[in-house]
């Protein structure tokens, strides 16, 4: 049933929008900093733009030279090889450092339908260089959690406006923490969960900065990655703050992949790759059947 709501995405553009997992039922953050402002990659060295055959489709955050961090939903059928990272630059297609993704760990408690554990790491094929623009991002410690109303940056090269143009140029916007309660209440209105795997920043009168950067992007509190930009209603909206993965409740799956390697391969689900070449090949000889028509 699902995957049907996926097709008229993949028809309109098959490498874009679903590169992201369509198959969640809550609003997918996949790009957007509202009301925040430009800021230079110097300042935010641990952004990196996790890209799909040289796109920009995500945002994420550099772990240590060999691992980025980022949301799990940026990842759906297409081969681990066609992912990059560009650190080092605040324009997203251009300058700084490239490097492949060798594998991508999503968290084994990770919920495609509700977003839950909304968290994945790539591992890369080669070292990356530290610098003035390319550098590591700490980590809270398991169940370290910050106070309610803590000012929090997030940051990435989303767009600008609800719909709108997405910048070349890396944004930031800072933030309040919301309570997880108080959160879950706002979100049960339209039935979707905040769970403890989740954590909530915004403002509750929306505008200006009610939204978030890149899914998979970085929500930081004193230099510390707390969260993982993970979705939201819409974009800037009152009383709909942004939810994050909160990287504090999944701190021993990061330890798990970064310092002791258990993690398992994430590998597409078979259907779901059957079913995309299906659809891409009826979609292929619709199209030469029409052409074939007006040509006649
Ligand atoms: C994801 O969460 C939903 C809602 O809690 C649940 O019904 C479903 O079984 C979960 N899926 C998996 C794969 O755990």
């Amino acid at each position: 049933m699902k995957f049907l709501t996926i097709l008229p995405l993949m028809f309109v553009t098959i490498l874009g929008d679903s590169a992201i997992d369509v198959t969640a039922n809550v609003p997918l953050l996949d790009g957007r900093i509202v009301g925040g402002s430009p800021v230079t990659i110097e300042d935010y060295p641990y952004q990196v733009s996790v890209q799909l055959l040289g796109s920009h489709r995500c945002g994420g955050a550099i772990l240590n030279d060999r691992y980025v961090i980022t949301a799990a939903h940026c990842f759906t059928i297409w081969p681990t090889s066609w992912h990059t990272i560009r650190a080092g630059s605040s324009i997203h297609n251009s300058g700084g450092q490239v490097i492949q993704v060798n594998e991508i760990y999503s968290h084994p408690n990770y919920n495609r339908t509700i977003l839950d554990f909304d968290i994945a790491i790539l591992h890369l094929v080669a070292p990356l260089t530290f610098g003035p623009a390319v550098a590591p991002i700490s980590l809270p410690s398991q169940n370290q959690y910050y106070v309610d109303d803590t000012p929090a940056v997030v940051s990435g090269w989303g767009t600008l406006t609800e719909n709108g143009a997405a910048p070349l140029q890396l944004q930031a916007v800072w933030v309040p923490t919301v309570n997880n309660a108080k959160c879950g209440e706002l979100y049960a209105i339209e039935d979707y969960a905040v769970t403890d795997s989740m954590l909530c920043a915004g403002y509750m009168s929306g505008g200006r900065d009610a939204c978030q950067g890149d899914s998979g992007g970085p929500l930081v509190i004193d230099g510390q990655l707390i969260g993982i930009v993970s979705w939201g209603e819409g974009c800037a909206r009152a009383n709909f703050p942004g939810v994050y993965a909160s990287v504090s409740y999944s701190r021993a799956f990061i330890t798990d992949i970064t310092v002791s390697c258990l993690g398992v391969r994430d590998v597409p689900e078979p259907i779901f790759l059957v079913s995309t070449l299906v659809f891409l090949i009826l979609e292929r000889s619709l199209l030469i059947l029409l052409e074939y028509r007006f040509l006649e």
